[in-house]
């Protein structure tokens, strides 16, 4: 491909309850994305009913193309190729995004590629100016998983630990849960911990005096189901306990993964990675260690369009794409799979 062409990547998301929209551009890089949030339609029953997340992925994707082609000035026939969420996430509204990923691109006639959500995630400050160099260390808090990778390079990841039970945002959401917060929990309880008073209980710090990269949340949860039974009118307090304790352990961890590596850049990515107590606590830790502390704008860091129009455009340059015509999901996949682009 010569460099003088302007390639051009449309990318779908929609693993989980976010339609989201990118088109990524060789020349100017993002060129528009478009999200539309399920949040309103599954705040009623309390979290995402999986059944209506994919029934609501067929009414948007194809709209939201539409918008986000006019948005640049584009029609169909400009794009290069087609990137779509293949996985990990819920297999129907993973199969609604790869359906018409893989119909448009086989109408187009161009290459379609399945592409891994929490590598969306993870390359995601990419999409910033200022952008993080290999190797790293990322921290990848989302609502389905928390994981530490060693980044070695685009589709080098070894991954350092992980959740051995909830992840870090579905800590959050129970959490918020349990205190009668709305869905999604993880903001609403974030908002509620800013009037709470960090000194009124100690919360553990899971899995912290012991060696190792893993995680486990569900404690937390418990503690703070325990702690509201005890002292409901104190709910602002619990907030605030339970988010100072997931920050430091989550610290504690990224801490000790950068000193394992001797790397002295770290990301942190995924919808936790939104959470400023979790952002200013990080970047203090950065300057004691004189690391170098990367974050996606606030709209990246939960699910998007533009993370894996991005990704997909990387690997598409690089000649990668989907084998045959078949739809294909992968809801189960892991980072440490994935081809070195
Ligand atoms: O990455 P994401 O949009 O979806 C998944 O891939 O799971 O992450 C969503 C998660 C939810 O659990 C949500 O509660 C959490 O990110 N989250 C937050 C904040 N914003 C989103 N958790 C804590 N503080 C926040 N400000
Ligand atoms: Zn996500």
């Amino acid at each position: 491909m010569s460099v003088e062409h302007n390639f051009i990547t449309l990318g779908i998301e929609s693993s989980c309850d976010e339609t989201g929209i990118g088109l990524y551009a060789t020349k100017q890089g993002l060129i528009a994305h478009r999200l539309f949030s399920q949040v309103n339609i599954h705040a009623e029953y309390g979290g995402v009913v999986p059944e209506l997340a994919s029934r609501e992925h067929i009414q948007r994707i194809v709209p939201l193309v539409k918008m986000v082609l006019a948005d640049a000035n584009l029609n169909l026939a400009d794009l290069g190729g087609i990137a779509y969420t293949a996985g990990p996430g819920l297999a129907g509204a993973l199969l609604v995004g790869a359906a018409v990923a893989k119909s448009l691109a086989w109408g187009l006639g161009i290459n379609a590629l399945a592409v891994h959500h929490m590598e969306g995630h993870l390359l995601a400050p990419l999409l910033e100016n200022l952008q993080p160099k290999m190797p790293f260390v990322a921290l990848l808090v989302s609502g389905g998983h928390s994981l530490l990778v060693d980044v070695r390079g685009i589709g080098c990841y070894k991954i350092l630990g992980q959740s051995l039970d909830d992840a870090a945002g579905e800590a959050f959401d129970k959490t918020a849960k349990i205190l009668g917060l709305g869905y999604p929990g993880g903001p609403a309880l974030a908002k509620l911990a800013e009037e709470g008073d960090e000194s009124v209980f100690k919360f553990p710090r899971p899995m912290t005096n012991r060696p190792g990269l893993d995680f486990s949340f569900s404690g937390l949860k418990t503690f703070a189901r325990n702690t509201f039974i005890q002292h409901p009118q104190k709910k602002a307090d619990i907030a605030k306990a339970f988010e100072v304790a997931s920050i430091q352990t989550l610290t504690i961890k990224c801490r000790r993964a950068l000193e394992q590596t001797g790397y002295k850049t770290l990301v942190v990515a995924g919808g936790v990675s939104a959470n400023l107590a979790l952002r200013k606590r990080l970047d203090i830790m950065g300057e004691n260690l004189k690391v170098a502390v990367f974050y996606p704008r606030q709209e990246f860091c939960t699910d998007n369009g533009a993370m894996i129009a991005l990704v997909g455009h990387l690997r598409l340059l690089q000649g990668q794409c989907d084998s045959d015509n078949n739809i294909n999901i992968k809801p189960r996949w892991s980072l440490e799979e994935l081809l070195a682009v």
